[in-house]
């Protein structure tokens, strides 16, 4: 999908430094390098870097270690599509507009590419050229966001154990703001770290983007049922069919959209002590209700 410029200009960067620091494809045992490639560089929209370079960029305007942590944030995200896609989890087929890891390489073979990039976001993140003392609360931020307690694992566990379940608004969030929001969250609020914020700020960016993590699981949940598989490069209509706690099958498609869009203010407004400063994150955060993949 086109993206608006400033956010094509940091897709481009983050490609350039995704290709960079992953091992190549030839380093041995080559299959598990290869399919580690093969699914951070099919594509993507790139966001969680976009919101950790630019609340970096809110700090400090050529902020060291920023594009490393971007890029963590990166290998942490496709882990969890490539695990998300296994057989035993939502069992797809299409991810980025390409077969899934396990279609192309095999199950066995995607599971430890999961399991790769996650080691790998990591010891990127511990060799990142941020004070040690920042650089330590970023990788406790983002570790936590991953986990279990009230993280991106967490919350697939609740997925997982709510399909088919009648869906109550409590579970629904708690859906969202695990399995989605926390790794938003926290890709603010390590880009803060990593340009130096004042801790006052890094509660503010964590707030921006808690808000900004809900609405773009709800906006995701919208866009499953408006949406074709070829505009999504991911299958389309599988909340219905798997029977997924989701915003539209608990509040409608109308609903949904109002509530995402006010999200989307409220994170706007905790932006306000940056003024002019904030504008491309403001940008970003319009974009959430924009975008149609
Ligand atoms: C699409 O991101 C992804 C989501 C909306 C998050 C869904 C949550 C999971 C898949 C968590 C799975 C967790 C485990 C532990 C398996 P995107 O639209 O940014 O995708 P893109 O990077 O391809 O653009
Ligand atoms: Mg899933």
């Amino acid at each position: 999908m086109k993206l608006p410029d400033f956010l094509e200009q940091d897709r481009v960067a983050v490609d350039q430094a995704l290709d960079r620091l992953l091992p190549p494809a030839t380093t041995p045992p080559e299959t598990i390098h290869q399919a580690m490639r093969y699914s951070v560089m099919a594509g993507g929209k790139r966001i969680r870097p976009a919101l950790c370079l630019e609340t970096a960029r809110l700090f400090d305007p050529d902020p060291r270690g920023a594009m490393e942590v971007a890029c963590a944030l990166e290998f942490i995200h496709t882990y969890s599509l490539i695990h998300d896609d296994l057989p035993a989890l939502d069992n797809d087929d299409l991810r980025r507009g390409q077969p899934t890891c396990h279609k192309k390489f095999g199950e066995a073979m995607a599971i430890l590419a999961g399991d790769g990039l996650l080691t790998f976001a990591f010891e990127t993140l511990a060799k990142a050229p941020i004070e040690d003392s920042r650089r330590v609360r970023a990788i406790a931020e983002i570790a936590a966001a991953a986990g279990t307690v009230s993280g991106m694992v967490g919350g697939q566990v609740a997925d997982v154990e709510a399909e088919g379940k009648p869906v109550n608004a409590a579970m629904l969030e708690y859906i969202h703001q695990s399995k989605t929001a926390a790794l938003i969250r926290a890709s603010c609020a390590a880009g803060a770290l990593a340009a130096g914020a004042a801790d006052d700020d890094v509660a503010r960016i964590r707030r921006f983007g808690g808000k900004i993590g809900w609405a773009f699981q709800i906006v995701d949940d919208i866009l499953d049922v408006e949406e074709s598989s070829a505009a999504l490069g991911k299958t389309a209509g599988k909340d219905q069919q798997q029977h997924k706690a989701t915003y539209p099958a608990l509040y409608g498609l109308e609903e949904s959209g109002r509530k995402a869009a006010q999200l989307v203010t409220e994170a706007i407004d905790e932006l306000a002590p940056y003024a002019d400063r904030a504008e491309r994150l403001r940008e970003l955060a319009r974009f959430q209700t924009r975008r149609r993949a």
